[in-house]
């Protein structure tokens, strides 16, 4: 054999065995941990009956037991009836309870369920100790007093690529102040 063509088979001999190992499964994950934040929603039925009112929350962003709670008191949704089928009821619960924070390997969900106490049940991602933590520089007059926000619930009129379960500090447009620099 000439040369250079030893030299190729080596080369890609040794391309072939490293890949996997340098691209292991736990490089993957924590990549997509690192990127992503939280799982973005996965459910078709879930955003269809709970994006009309507010962006369908990622389920990550909450334990099973908020979850479930939200979806016993449709009735009385923070002032507003978002009653559905029961039937659908069931299967949206269902979906965001095993998708919920507990059981995730996602970075910020982990990072709420950190911050809760032992059976405290947040009926609300925007008052959970991570959340409210994660906000505490922010004026008032950017999220309660500006119209185009006016709650930290909104997450989606900051965070660019919420949908996505991507909220790290590159992709935020505070509406009427523009991107965010800490
Ligand atoms: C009829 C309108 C409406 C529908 C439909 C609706 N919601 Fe809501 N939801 C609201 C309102 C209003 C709030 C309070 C928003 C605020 O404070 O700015 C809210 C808040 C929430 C919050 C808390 C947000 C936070 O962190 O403060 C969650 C979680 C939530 N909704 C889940 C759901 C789920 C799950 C469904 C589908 C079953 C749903 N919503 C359907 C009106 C609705
Ligand atoms: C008024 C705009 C606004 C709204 C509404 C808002 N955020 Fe934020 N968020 C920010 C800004 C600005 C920061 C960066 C704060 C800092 O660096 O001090 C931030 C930071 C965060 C972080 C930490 C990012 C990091 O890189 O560490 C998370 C997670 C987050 N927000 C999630 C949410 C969720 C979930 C909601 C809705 C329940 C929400 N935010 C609503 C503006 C907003």
């Amino acid at each position: 054999m000439k040369k250079p063509f030893i030299i190729l088979s080596v080369l890609a001999i040794v391309t072939i065995i490293s890949v996997p190992v340098v691209f292991s499964d736990d490089d993957r994950r924590h990549y997509r941990q690192r990127s992503l934040g939280v799982a973005p929603v996965s459910s078709p039925l879930y955003k269809a009956e709970c994006s009309s009112c507010h962006m369908a929350y990622p389920a990550g962003l909450l334990p099973s037991a908020s979850w479930r709670k939200l979806m016993n008191g449709l009735s009385s949704h923070f002032g507003d009836n978002a009653e559905i089928d029961e039937k659908e009821r069931k299967l949206i619960t269902e979906y965001l309870i095993t998708n919920s924070a507990e059981y995730s390997e996602y970075r910020r969900s982990q990072k709420i369920m950190k911050s809760l106490k032992d059976n405290e049940v947040p009926l609300r991602i925007s008052e959970t100790p991570y959340i409210v933590k994660e906000h505490d520089e922010l004026p008032e007059k950017m999220v309660k007093y500006n119209n185009k926000v006016n709650s930290l619930a909104n997450c989606n009129a900051c965070h660019l690529e919420a949908e996505k379960g991507i909220f790290d500090e590159h992709k935020i447009n505070i509406p009427g102040f523009g991107r965010w620099h800490d």
